[in-house]
């Protein structure tokens, strides 16, 4: 199946790492210029450099999605490179886990900040190029998580919250042929899940609890995000596509 991603720029924030770092190599696989844009400038630099050793067209972007600065200057940087930007993967994000009674005021901002602003930040800045060339994608990263977790309670409430802001910029944003979808991963393995001190048993007890008995790879995740940004799916908006292996 031709995506149709040749040729188009795409913005993944958070894509020095796991998920992120998947779904860029994936666009810079299909032809697509990538910026790779994170937090970590070396981590950033060195995906994108992964991507064009493998003969494809990406540029490295250190960019704080909580900064409005950053994040404007992180768009204007992927225009002068590439264009225009026709896709934008809201990934970026992190948890600070805690009972509600036990959780910092400071742990609840940086989770909401990081993963809900930053996402309307980017949002906001690359919408002009998508409504002046009639075409976007923007595909914001939940998780199964959005159903309420013990323990991440500002999580969840980012994972529901980002629900919430795909289905309105769907209905703000359609008649101009720009879709916006969620994707809701369960335990996919990268350094944000082994960075967990239960690592070991979280993953165990995903196997046997997922009806596809393995834990999720970070690849299973880009080809949903692949089909969600490509031409074939641009009838399909305000949607949240589950990458669970049936486990809700
Ligand atoms: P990861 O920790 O491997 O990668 C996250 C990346 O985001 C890192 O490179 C980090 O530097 C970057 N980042 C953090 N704060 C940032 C900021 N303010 N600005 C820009 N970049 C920033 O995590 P992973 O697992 O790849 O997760 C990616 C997304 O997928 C996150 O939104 C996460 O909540 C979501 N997710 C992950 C699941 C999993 O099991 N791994 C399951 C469901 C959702």
């Amino acid at each position: 199946m031709d995506l149709g991603l040749s040729g188009k720029t795409a913005i993944v924030t958070g894509a020095g790492s796991g998920i992120g770092a998947a779904i860029a190599r994936r666009f810079g696989h299909e032809g697509a210029h990538v910026v790779v844009s994170d937090i970590n400038q070396e981590s950033a630099a060195a995906v994108a450099r992964d991507i064009t050793d493998a003969g494809g067209s990406a540029l490295g972007v250190a960019a704080d999605v909580t900064d409005e600065a950053a994040v404007s200057a992180m768009v204007e940087q992927a225009v002068e490179a590439f264009g225009t930007v026709h896709i934008l993967i809201n990934n970026a994000g992190l948890a600070r886990d805690g009972r509600i009674t036990k959780m910092s005021e400071s742990d609840w901002d940086l989770v909401v900040d990081t993963g809900l602003k930053g996402a309307f930040l980017c949002t906001r800045a690359v919408l002009p190029h998508m409504t002046d060339q009639k075409w976007g994608r923007i595909i914001s990263m939940s998780s199964r998580a959005h159903n309420g977790n013990p323990g991440q309670a500002n999580y969840s409430a980012v994972k529901a919250g980002l629900i919430g802001f795909t289905k309105a910029m769907a209905l703000e944003n359609g008649r101009n042929f720009i879709t916006a979808n969620a994707v809701a991963p369960g335990m996919i393995d990268t350094p944000f899940v082994r960075s967990h001190p239960a690592y070991e048993k979280i993953r165990d007890n995903a196997i046997k609890t997922t009806p596809i008995p393995r834990v999720g790879e970070a690849e299973d995740v880009a080809d949903a995000v692949a089909f969600l940004a490509s031409e074939r799916a641009s009838y399909i908006t305000g949607d949240v596509l589950h990458v669970t292996g049936g486990r809700y």
